[in-house]
């Protein structure tokens, strides 16, 4: 059960995720992730399945950036390859590759998705097939240093202005104490899907709108979407380091989770990392909604698109990318059944329970967040729960198919603006066109 990463079979060929070298076939293979600790959670649950059942699981792990494993998973898939039977999923990508999946109400039952949200289920749903089981969910989330916003005498920030502001201050504050590897604010600034995800966040919460609206309206180009990647790009070798050009998840956590950040954006996974032993921010961290774009956002906002934002007087508020995973079974796989049993074995209530106690992943099952034990390991859970569950979605259900082209073109211009390479105004000119390109085609 060692398992081998993804990247490496697939370079080598696909015969080789068969098992080709092994001493005996494993009954089933099943990609994870391996974020956080993602890969160790999952190789404890297909242990604990294993050993319920006496099948034999073989597990891939997959490279963490979504957008790298989205790829990987469509050579595999295209060339119906037999060599994974489950997959771990991102929630944007039921629609593209939905074909490739069988549909687990099928083999498990009508009720397969009982007591998840209902909204989840829905997004697994392909034209009435349900091609995936939640297994956790995610949204944008705030962290801080709470001992540094106390020693300063800051409250956790409302708006983004004011996390500029105090980032600052403590910035520099700490860097003249002699701490000169303090940085203010890091978050997810590659060229990837997990920018798409913190750039939707910035212009939603300043009113911009969602790229593309759930009507199919592409909203972009308009004065507060402009106005908040502006925003954004002014961090850039001001509040965060450089390199945050190309962080994903895991290089903003190594940061924070060092001592050197006073806020990030991340993933509430991000929250058991921080809280372990040896980390050096253990006990001195604090998660909050992640801000919104206040005055800034409305006084930015003439002749906007956002019609909601513009109907009540320029409020703007908290928006947080919902985000998370899912299992789901290949068509291709010789053991639909067993494989269906594992995926529904993984989602359960227990796993999701040890989960999120042990690595702070979101459950997807209602109950759990009033079970005391989930709360007392992840309290945020209860507290941030309206934002979990108001979380705002990639347009991923509307562009279907053309997802990957929609985010690909996002992420890339909003990498431009933070480069700096393009203004704001600019790169939501350019997208709009853009995407009017391909909407023509697909949606
Ligand atoms: C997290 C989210 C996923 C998102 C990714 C982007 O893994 O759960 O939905 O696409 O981050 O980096």
């Amino acid at each position: 059960m060692y398992p081998k990463p993804l990247i490496a079979a697939v370079a080598l060929g696909a015969a080789s995720l068969a098992g080709a070298g092994q001493a005996q076939a494993a009954d089933l293979t099943i990609s994870c992730g391996a974020v956080g600790t993602e890969l160790t959670l999952c190789q404890q649950g297909v242990r604990a399945w294993e050993e319920a059942t006496g099948h034999s699981v073989d597990i891939v792990s997959t490279p963490n950036s979504s957008t790298e494993r989205l790829s990987l998973y469509q050579q595999i898939l295209s060339a119906n390859s037999r060599d994974i039977d489950v997959l771990q999923i991102d929630v944007i990508w039921p629609g593209l590759l939905g074909n490739h999946l069988l549909d687990l109400a099928e083999v498990l039952g009508e009720d397969a998705a009982e007591g998840h949200f209902p909204a989840i289920v829905e997004n697994n749903t392909v034209g009435g097939r349900l091609v995936a089981l939640p297994w956790f969910t995610d949204a944008g989330v705030l962290y801080y240093r709470a001992d540094l916003l106390e020693q300063y005498g800051f409250e956790p920030p409302e708006t983004w202005q004011e996390l500029t502001e105090i980032a600052r201050t403590i910035q520099d504050a700490e860097r003249e104490a002699g701490n000169g590897r303090m940085h203010g604010f890091v978050f997810q600034g590659r060229a990837y899907e997990g920018l798409t995800c913190n750039a939707l966040e910035w212009i939603a919460s300043f009113g911009g709108g969602t790229l593309v609206e759930a009507d199919g309206e592409i909203s972009i180009n308009n004065d507060r979407a402009a106005a908040a990647l502006d925003l954004a790009a002014s961090w850039i070798g001001e509040i965060s380091p450089s390199g945050v050009l190309n962080y994903t998840e895991e290089e903003a956590r190594g940061v924070f989770q060092g001592g050197n950040a006073v806020f990030m954006r991340n993933w509430p996974y991000a929250w058991a990392l921080a809280q372990s032993e040896g980390s050096e921010v253990r006990g001195k961290v604090g998660v909050v909604k992640l801000p919104h774009g206040g005055e800034g956002g409305s006084a930015a906002a003439s002749g906007g698109d956002n019609q909601s934002a513009a109907a009540s007087g320029g409020e703007t508020q908290s928006a947080a990318t919902l985000g998370g995973w899912n299992l789901a079974v290949s068509r291709y796989s010789e053991n639909p059944e067993l494989a269906a049993d594992l995926v529904a074995f993984l989602t359960g209530h227990d796993e999701q329970k040890r989960r999120a106690i042990q690595g702070a992943y979101n459950p997807t099952l209602a109950a759990l967040y009033q079970d005391e034990e989930v709360l007392e390991a992840v309290p945020f859970f209860g507290e941030l729960y309206d934002t979990f569950v108001n979380a705002v979605a990639r347009p991923s259900a509307v562009t279907g198919d053309a997802y990957g082209r929609v985010s690909n073109a996002f992420f890339s211009t909003s990498h431009d603006v933070l480069s700096g390479s393009k203004s704001g105004e600019q790169a939501v000119a350019d997208l709009e066109r853009d995407l009017s390109r391909v909407k023509r085609r697909n949606w």
